[in-house]
């Protein structure tokens, strides 16, 4: 598939089958985000990869109840680790490591596709709660729940005209 085919394919996923996702298939996506560019190279976040059950079921109410969170076999946390790149950049780090973390999470969800995989971003969570139960002291900045789809929706979400999204300075 080439990039433009994959990135006009994929959309949101929000069921899933029961079928695993293999050691190598987490490995192959953990590579991809992990070939992510980020400021400095320093790549200031954390990925944590759960396939526990109940604290996937944990995640589902910190998350509004969203349950396809539960069902998927796998969920990446994205953390932000702030201070590794508060180090070098000082208050810039704020946002370089919200971007390292985003951008890590956006290869693997591509990769997924990729793969044949399906994924959802998910962003609407308790921030406080999300945290506890992962046991870290890092903003937890997108849950990314993968695994192979039980169907695709059949709605194009539909996109904002380019002429509306962009401003050319010629
Ligand atoms: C920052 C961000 C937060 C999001 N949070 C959620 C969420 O909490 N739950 C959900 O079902 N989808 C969430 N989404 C997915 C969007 O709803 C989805 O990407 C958008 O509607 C476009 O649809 P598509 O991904 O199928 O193209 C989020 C996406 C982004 C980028």
């Amino acid at each position: 598939m080439t990039f433009f085919d994959l990135t006009k394919k994929r959309s949101s996923i929000r069921s899933f089958k029961e079928r695993e996702v293999s050691e190598g298939e987490v490995e192959k996506l953990l590579k991809a985000a992990n070939s992510a560019p980020s400021a400095g190279n320093l790549q200031s976040y954390e990925i944590v990869a759960i396939r526990n059950k109940e604290l996937k079921d944990e995640l589902v109410g910190a998350s509004h109840g969203q349950k396809f969170l539960g069902q998927a076999p796998i969920v990446f946390a994205f953390l932000q680790d702030e201070e590794r790149s508060s180090k070098k950049y000082g208050d810039r780090g704020k946002l370089y490591s919200t971007q390292d973390g985003t951008i890590a999470a956006t290869y693997l969800q591509l990769a997924a596709e990729d793969m044949g995989l399906g994924s959802c971003w998910v962003g609407s969570f308790e921030e406080n709660e999300v945290a506890e139960l992962l046991e870290t002291d890092k903003r937890p900045l997108v849950l990314l729940p993968v695994g192979y789809p039980a169907r695709k929706p059949n709605k194009d979400s539909g996109r904002r005209e380019l002429d509306d999204l962009v401003r050319f300075i010629d």
